[in-house]
């Protein structure tokens, strides 16, 4: 019996940051051992954002590196370049002809721009973001997509595109996947307090050499409390973001810490500091040397790049058949 497919794709930015880590590049890898695992640098989708042709090259690397150093087997799971599968392109047409401009009106990057006054300013690509990101799915009959919460009503769009697909052209047109989004992880909070994001510059890069790391910890925003007062772990920061590398004993240690008083927020970040040095210092060291090699990093994703298409092109050419694109029984081989 074959086994079912994990797919999730992830945008080629500089430096991939704790809440990438813990949302989405973790829990695809641990997926690996159970799932057909098809991982991929969504570089289509960050030309809506990057016009920057080295920074987009260095940024596929710099991913890559990434998945590998926290274990990703390119043996066993497929990871490429998206862009190195244009056939996703010709998906996105298809499905976008199955696609209302109501249902993309209401997804939330494009809300939000609309909300800032930038609907007519945002480039096409924005809009059409989910409709890419559907194919994405639907091009390799996904059956699980493990994404961050915020990606949810993308994977819907994608469930509605393909149910829409069937309607018309039968049953098996295209496979409906599901999200999975690990109940154990809830919104991470970046060092102002707010979600962590990018676009509010409140992230913690998880390769950040030791004495960088420091620093973004001792940077974090906290309240006034004086040093001798008692304080609340629950409702600080510091504490939030030490849970998610510390055990239940190494938790409550520091917990009492903070309700016993004499105790500042500088001692409660070098907790943290030293807890998320050593989580990623063992990966950090594995990705400068995988990063060192882009040579190596292309072999994997040229390779994932074969793998990834073998299973695409039955998908599309099915998916052209049923629609009527092209000749009857395809193009002659
Ligand atoms: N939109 C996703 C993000 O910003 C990245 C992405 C692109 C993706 N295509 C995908 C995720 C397909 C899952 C499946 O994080």
């Amino acid at each position: 019996m074959s086994r079912k497919r994990s797919l999730s794709g992830i945008k080629p930015t500089a430096d991939p940051h704790i809440g990438n880590y813990l949302a989405m590049i973790r829990p695809a890898i641990e997926l690996q051992d159970s799932y057909d695992a098809f991982y991929f640098v969504a570089d289509y989708h960050a030309l809506t954002s990057t016009h920057d042709s080295d920074a987009m090259r260095r940024h596929c690397y710099d991913i890559t590196a990434t998945f590998l150093a926290f274990g990703l087997d390119p043996q066993r799971a497929v990871f490429w370049r998206q862009s190195d599968v244009p056939e996703v392109c010709e998906l996105t047409w298809v499905l976008s002809c199955m696609t209302s401009m109501g249902l993309l009106d209401r997804a939330h990057a494009y809300k939000a721009a609309k909300d800032r006054g930038e609907a007519g300013s945002i480039n096409h690509g924005v809009f059409a973001y989910p409709v890419l990101m559907a194919a994405d799915i639907l091009l390799y009959d996904s059956d699980v997509v493990p994404v961050g919460k915020d990606q949810v009503q993308h994977i819907e769009m994608a469930r509605d595109m393909a149910q829409r697909c069937n309607h018309s052209f039968g049953d098996g047109t295209l496979k409906l996947p599901e999200a999975s989004v690990r109940s154990d992880v809830h919104t991470i909070i970046g060092t102002d307090g707010r979600k962590m994001s990018k676009s509010y510059g409140n992230t913690i890069p998880v390769f950040l050499p030791p004495k960088k790391l420091r620093k973004a910890c001792m940077g974090i925003t906290t309240d006034s409390t004086p040093m001798e007062e008692a304080k609340d772990p629950d409702t600080c920061t510091v504490f939030a973001l030490y849970r998610l590398f510390a055990d239940a004993p190494q938790q409550a240690e520091l917990a009492a810490l903070y309700r016993g008083g004499n105790f500042g927020y500088g001692n409660a970040k070098q907790y943290l500091f030293e807890a998320m040095d050593k989580h990623f210092s063992p990966a950090r060291e594995r990705y400068l040397s995988l990063r060192a090699d882009e040579t190596a990093l292309e072999a994997v994703l040229s390779d994932g790049a074969e793998r990834a298409r073998a299973v695409a092109q039955p998908v599309l050419d099915r998916v052209r058949q049923r629609i009527g694109l092209g000749r009857r029984g395809g193009l002659p081989s």
